[in-house]
């Protein structure tokens, strides 16, 4: 069974798609947070774009932004922060599509005992984020992977009045997308990343204990 690659710092991969940067910035944050606690990395990667035939549309090497994900970042991760934006209260195609190429990593087991968490941004309040977030988590429970939402020892979920929910971070980005991800949101991804990284170092021994 594969575990984070030998001598290599510990890394939470943090995967996402998306169009307009609402999501993109849940993630960067939630990254900060990830890196804020010593002895486990970031690694910020995200799916390209899938035509309706679903043939990669885009060169192999972005010519900005995060670099796309890799079946062996899924692989070597030692937990995982999965993004994507509400789509008709579902998680986008294109993550979808990088999912279903997973089976690999399924069939060996690759991911068992590994921490993860969703996060997702939708342009109105009630859009479905929680909706997305729920199956978003779904593919990963499949992987055996355990589930760590954000526990409401973050204040903010009790306070916030635009994104924010104890199944991953939200934002709502607004009718035109422009809305700025607010202080609740901020405070509540970086939380949601602390937590991870945390949950990744501590469930390292288990799985190195199999
Ligand atoms: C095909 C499609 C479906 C969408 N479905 C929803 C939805 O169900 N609920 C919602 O509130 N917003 C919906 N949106 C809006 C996006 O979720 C919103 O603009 C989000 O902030 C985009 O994230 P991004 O900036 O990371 O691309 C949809 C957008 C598209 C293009």
């Amino acid at each position: 069974m594969s575990a984070t690659t030998p001598d290599a710092t510990p890394y939470v991969l943090v995967l996402y798609y998306s169009r307009h940067g609402a999501t993109r910035t849940l993630a960067e944050q939630i990254a900060a947070g990830i890196e804020s606690i010593s002895g486990v990395e970031a690694r910020l990667r995200r799916v390209p774009e899938i035509s309706a035939t679903c043939e990669q549309t885009e060169p192999e090497i972005p010519d900005s932004g995060a670099m796309y994900v890799e079946l062996d970042d899924l692989r070597h991760c030692s937990g995982l922060a999965l993004g994507s934006p509400t789509r008709f209260g579902n998680m986008a195609a294109p993550l979808k599509y990088f999912l279903d190429s997973t089976s690999e990593l399924w069939m060996n087991g690759a991911l068992i005992d590994k921490p993860a968490t969703a996060f997702s941004a939708s342009s109105s309040l009630h859009g479905g984020q929680e909706t997305t977030l729920i199956t978003m988590l779904i593919p990963l429970l499949h992987h055996g992977m355990v589930y760590a939402g954000v526990p409401y020892s973050a204040t903010e979920l009790l306070e916030t009045t635009q994104g924010g929910t104890p199944y991953g971070t939200t934002h709502v980005s607004g009718k035109r997308g422009d809305n700025d991800v607010d202080d609740n949101e901020q405070r509540l991804a970086l939380a949601q990343g602390k937590r991870i990284a945390r949950l990744a170092l501590a469930m390292q021994p288990l799985r190195e204990t199999k």
